[in-house]
């Protein structure tokens, strides 16, 4: 019925993300985003129809995470509707059935600039992990490698950028796990590959020339992108699919909007048959729309707890997918179980 976003663009001066900064951001906003919502959708008088809130209850920094809880627990009491904890990793693993219909299982791909994973989404509370970084995020390596280089931030857009006027066959870069079985992802030393690179690569006056730059982000951007289709063709073959199913693809997170890795993965789905799904940005980067659809498809489902006990609930800053198959409510202890 709505789908409000606020952006905080007050940490790029920073170079990243500054957790104080965010959470007292979210103090600042939460009310207004969710004024906006409720009267875009038609839901601000105290006696619309409001089935249950839902807000995301982690993983992700804390601050943000306990501002948006403590947000939706207030209007949850204050309406006497449920409450629906949810976790942000679900809100990504089904968002991209906000834009069409997509049959259970699909394999995801999710590359954001906080988490790379292959997930194999087989239903509401049905995810299985395949793989995951063991270092960075994705997008943590492009934004580093956009600094390193001096290309300036959002990293991501800024490499594809340089990319463009490269040669990714100038400097040939590892690539990762190349022996190692399983899903999983490392970018780490693919960063430190592209640092040693640039500092030989500096001019007698010490700074890199324009097409030095662009090469090296052209080499990175192809090495982190091949290290993406490899893994995920993995995944693929993971899924065991019966014979005759055509195996679905979802690409989300704010990488996927990367031209090289979606020329990548087009031919690897055009290789083995399978459907490539790229959902429009606005639902594969981070947005309430997907917290709300979690929240919802639960609430139907009946996954529902009494509202004194969810409203006794604590954030947590991890938690991962695929420790609560079931769909139950996580844990309690002081601060949540942590891994
Ligand atoms: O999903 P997202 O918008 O936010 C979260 O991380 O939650 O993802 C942002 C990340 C950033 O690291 C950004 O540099 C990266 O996605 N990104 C890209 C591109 N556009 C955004 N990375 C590579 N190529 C792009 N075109
Ligand atoms: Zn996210």
């Amino acid at each position: 019925l709505s789908d409000i976003i606020h952006t905080q663009a007050d940490h790029a001066d920073f170079g990243g993300v500054v957790p104080e900064i965010a959470a007292r951001a979210h103090v600042e906003k939460a009310d207004q985003v969710v004024a906006r919502a409720l009267d875009e959708a038609g839901m601000a008088r105290a006696d619309a129809p409001l089935d249950a809130v839902a807000a995301t209850a982690g993983p992700g920094l804390i601050g943000g995470v306990m501002v948006g809880m403590m947000t939706g627990k207030a209007i949850a009491m204050a309406r006497g509707i449920p409450f629906l904890p949810v976790n942000h990793l679900e809100g990504h693993a089904l968002s991209a059935r906000l834009a069409e219909p997509i049959d259970f299982p699909y394999l995801l791909l999710l590359v954001s600039g906080g988490h790379t994973q292959l997930l194999r989404v087989e239903g509401l509370g049905r995810y299985a992990r395949l793989g995951t970084t063991i270092d960075d995020a994705a997008g943590e390596a492009f934004d580093k490698t956009a600094k390193l280089l001096g290309l300036g931030q959002p990293g991501g857009p800024k490499v594809q950028a340089a990319a463009e006027h490269g040669d990714a066959a100038r400097f040939s870069f590892p690539r990762p796990l190349l022996k190692r079985e399983g899903c999983d992802f490392s970018f780490s030393g693919l960063k430190t590959a592209v640092r040693v690179a640039a500092t030989d690569a500096l001019g007698a006056d010490g700074t890199l020339d324009e097409q030095t730059r662009c090469d090296l982000a052209a080499g990175f951007q192809r090495a982190a992108a091949n290290h993406l289709a490899a893994r995920t063709e993995r995944a693929m073959m993971a899924m065991r699919l019966p014979v005759g199913d055509q195996g679905r693809l979802v690409v989300a997170g704010g990488v996927a909007a990367n031209t090289e890795i979606r020329r990548l993965l087009t031919a690897l789905a055009e290789t083995h048959g399978w459907r490539l799904l790229v959902p429009p940005p606005k639902y594969c980067t981070d947005n309430g729309a997907m917290i709300a659809l979690v929240g919802a498809e639960r609430f139907a489902a009946g996954l529902v707890d009494p509202l004194a006990e969810t409203l006794a609930l604590a954030p947590r800053a991890r938690w991962p997918l695929d420790d609560n198959p079931d769909g139950k409510r996580h844990g309690g202890g002081k601060k949540g179980p942590k891994a």
